[in-house]
């Protein structure tokens, strides 16, 4: 692949960046922010660390959208964070606006990439960077179902004192507090963590992880989670870029699958170098399908505050 943008600087972009530029995914990795200065700070820094890392990877950093042309992926982290006290939904208006221009810029220099969004509130700004851009569903994706079942895995391995390579889990929905963990998915080598887990510690450990993004809002105190969320993307940007056909969890336009219609909202996806190749439909119980349902309402309703 010959070049990866990662638009916004800040914390999940940059260390988005370092974990592209280190993985070798593309020749070239191009790190844009508003900031002037800052990106091409970061930039030359994390090249300077080439030598010692081993990796060829040119890293630039820009305020101007030039630098970016001829992109094959761009994630797209611009926006503002939460702090304590915030919901997701809190960052939808000024959030919105950063996305919708930031995409419009983005699209107009590389028309035919594949979109990574990691704004917030996620399933909404997917949404706003679909429309914005005018790319068809399969090359806008967001991402957030890899980061919350990430949380999830890590609860269970924690639990179990196994190792995390062996637990599997699935977790579908938005990107809130009412995303759907779904347990009966949910294995450590292939057993169902119903048959390892009291049935009180599994309920404990799907609450940990719906709350997992505000767990570290609440500790780091002045923005939110960035190690996990960049490790989250990149897995995206790899899936892309060596056309692996990733089974991953991912912010998808919906449309009549799982009878959601016309919303972004995380579903398990073949993922590769067009972007999402399939969606997967799982035989979900009401239970889950009513909370998956539950979960795509609240970002329609998101979508509907919005002028798009
Ligand atoms: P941050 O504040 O560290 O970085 C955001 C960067 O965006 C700043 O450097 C800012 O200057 C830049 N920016 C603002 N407006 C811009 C514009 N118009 N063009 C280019 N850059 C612009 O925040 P952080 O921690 O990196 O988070 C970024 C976003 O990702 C937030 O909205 C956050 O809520 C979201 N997020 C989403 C996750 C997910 O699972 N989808 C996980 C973690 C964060
Ligand atoms: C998270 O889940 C803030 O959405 C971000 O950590």
């Amino acid at each position: 692949m010959k070049k990866i943008t990662v638009v916004g600087g800040g914390n999940v972009g940059a260390t988005a960046a370092q974990r592209i530029a280190e993985k070798q995914l593309a020749e070239e990795v191009v790190l844009v922010d508003v900031v002037e200065g800052m990106p091409q700070g970061k930039a030359l820094d994390m090249w300077e660390s080439g030598p010692v890392e081993s990796f060829d990877t040119k890293v630039i950093g820009t305020n101007d959208y030039e630098a970016t042309a001829g992109s094959d992926v761009v994630v797209i982290t611009a926006g503002l964070p939460r702090k304590p006290g915030m919901s997701r939904d809190d960052l939808l208006a000024k959030n919105f606006e950063i996305v919708e221009t930031v995409t419009k810029n983005v699209a107009a220099k590389s028309p035919d990439s594949i979109l990574v969004i990691v704004s917030n509130p996620l399933d909404v700004m997917a949404y706003a960077a679909y429309k914005a851009s005018g790319f068809p569903k399969e090359r806008v994706v967001g991402m957030a179902g890899i980061l919350d079942t990430a949380r999830f895995r890590n609860f269970i391995a924690q639990e179990l004192d196994v190792s995390m390579k062996d637990v599997q889990a699935l977790v579908l929905g938005g990107h809130g507090d009412s995303m759907v963990p779904l347990v009966r998915y949910s294995t450590v080598a292939g057993i169902p963590i119903a048959d390892l887990i009291p049935q009180d510690r599994v309920d404990a450990i799907v609450e940990r992880a719906r709350k997992g993004g505000g767990e570290i809002v609440a500790l780091l105190k002045t923005g939110s989670a960035y190690y996990a969320p960049s490790a989250a993307a990149v897995e995206m940007v790899d899936a892309i870029a060596k056309n692996r056909k990733r089974v991953l969890p991912c912010a998808a336009y919906l449309e009549g699958e799982y009878g959601v219609n016309g919303v972004y909202v995380g579903v398990p996806v073949k993922l590769g170098a067009k972007g999402i190749e399939q969606i997967i439909e799982l035989k979900l119980n009401d239970e889950e399908l009513a909370a998956l349902k539950k979960s795509a309402d609240g970002v329609a309703e998101n979508i509907g505050k919005l002028k798009i």
